[in-house]
């Protein structure tokens, strides 16, 4: 079914911290559904640093003991996404501003935050890189709450 895909990409800075683990939760959230087959889902990162690198050590280990997994390698935001998504969601403000910068004209996805989604009102998902591993717990947890949130919301069964 191609007419009907729902096609989503999380977007952050590197793809290996907050941008794979948003992949991870959303596509284990989808595969409870029964449209589970008609789903796209994907990451990016407006940033070249980490293409082709798998997730940070840090967000595996916050996936895991959460009970979800990744494949996922680094990719970086390109203008097809444009094209192939309907949604682009960005983690935090430096993000989104990108992600209007570099949108092509009468490209159809639809740009907007994450935590736009949150029940508990988050501005946006903030970057655990630099910080311990605590914060990587507490962007795993924000940026579940936000997947559950934007499926209801932009979703409904
Ligand atoms: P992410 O985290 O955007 O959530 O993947 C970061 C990863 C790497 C860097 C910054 C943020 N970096 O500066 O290399």
């Amino acid at each position: 079914m191609v007419s009907g895909m729902k096609r989503v990409c999380m977007v952050c800075l590197g793809n290996i911290c907050r941008s794979p683990t948003a992949e991870a939760i959303f596509r284990q959230l989808v595969a409870l559904r029964l449209d589970a087959d008609d789903w796209r889902i994907d990451s990016c990162g407006t940033g070249s640093w980490h293409v082709g690198k798998r997730p940070d050590p840090r967000a595996l280990k916050a996936l895991a003991a959460n009970g979800y997994q990744t494949e996922h390698r680094a990719r970086q935001l390109s203008s097809d996404d444009y094209q192939n998504f309907d949604w682009l969601l960005g983690m935090d403000g430096d993000n989104l501003a990108n992600l209007h910068d570099r949108q092509p004209q009468s490209a159809p996805a639809r740009i907007a935050l994450l935590a736009d989604y949150d029940p508990q009102g988050a501005s946006e998902v903030g970057d655990p890189y630099y910080g311990g591993e605590e914060g990587f717990h507490e962007v795993f947890t924000l940026i579940r709450r936000c997947c559950e949130r934007f499926l209801e919301q932009e979703y409904p069964l």
